[in-house]
């Protein structure tokens, strides 16, 4: 008897995640016929349950917070941009039982700016706020871009500069603090902090961003993140939080996993139109 394809998302906490529904909805659109849960997992049963969910017959497995450089060290092998991430997104099981790792965020998120959004990224002047780790997987896919430069502000210098450093085989990339940023003008301000999550920002001047410049959350919630909000306060012409980057990165999932890209203009609007 043939058993219906299993995929899941694994995190903690899990249980607000959108991921089920999102590909749930991208097979119904590309009918395909699979089961994709959400799994409560902490980061001390990382091991056994990826163990079990892939004994079990799992085909793939998407892991958040706080999983991914645990994912990232459980690979078998690595694709180029999980590589350089240093965190894992997505997990394929491959033809000889081994896990492939990939990581889809950067990917997801220059998807939503670039097609979605109709931001180009080229020649354009770029901060991103925060150094930890989804800072780290958007770097790259951005750098694909041809941006004039990226400048990392964090709270911690020290995390910048380091992650700078990591990534200055690309091109233009510097790290530094908020206060070394304060006169400086960007014309697309990227938050990958978390501080959104505690309805916190970091400390930005107000002459911070372009004019017809852009700004970006990285996270997303029911109603507008305190830097989607900044962002509104100082004219951004557009001021986004990361729903479609949530979307698109799913979708890149979605393709690897099932050879198929889901539409995703649709399922985007869907889920917006179902915020509070
Ligand atoms: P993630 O993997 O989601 O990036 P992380 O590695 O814990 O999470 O990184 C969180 C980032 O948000 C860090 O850059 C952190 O700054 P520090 O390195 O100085 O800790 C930043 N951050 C969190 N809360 C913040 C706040 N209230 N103000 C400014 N930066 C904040």
């Amino acid at each position: 008897m043939s058993q219906v394809d299993q995929y899941a998302v694994f995190g903690h906490p899990i249980n607000h995640s959108k991921s089920p529904r999102i590909h749930t909805l991208f097979a119904q659109q590309t009918q395909q016929e699979l089961i994709y849960t959400a799994q409560e997992v902490p980061a001390e049963s990382f091991t056994s349950a990826i163990t079990h969910f892939f004994k079990q017959g799992g085909k793939g497995l998407n892991c958040t917070v706080p999983l991914k450089e645990l994912a990232w060290q459980r690979a078998d092998s690595l694709s180029k941009r999980a590589q350089f991430s240093k965190a894992v997104n997505t997990l394929v099981l491959q033809a000889d039982g081994s896990l492939l790792g990939e990581n889809t965020d950067g990917i997801g998120l220059v998807t939503d700016l670039t097609v979605n959004h109709n931001i180009s990224l080229h020649n354009k002047r770029i901060l991103i706020l925060g150094a930890g780790g989804a800072s780290r997987g958007i770097i790259a896919p951005i750098m694909d871009k041809s941006p004039t430069h990226i400048v990392i502000a964090n709270r911690t210098v020290k995390k910048a500069i380091t992650l700078s450093n990591e990534f200055s085989q690309l091109g233009n990339i510097t790290g530094c603090s908020y206060d070394e940023v304060k006169d400086s003008e960007f014309d697309l301000i990227l938050n990958a902090t978390s501080a959104s999550l505690t309805g916190d920002l970091p400390p930005l001047s107000d002459n911070l961003l372009a004019n017809k410049g852009h700004c970006y959350d990285l996270a997303y919630s029911n109603d507008p993140t305190a830097f989607v909000k900044w962002g509104l306060a100082h004219n951004a012409e557009k001021s986004l939080d990361g729903l479609g980057m949530l979307v698109e990165q799913a979708a890149e999932a979605f393709n690897i996993w099932r050879g198929v890209r889901p539409e995703t203009k649709e399922i985007i609007a869907l889920l917006n139109s179902e915020r509070n």
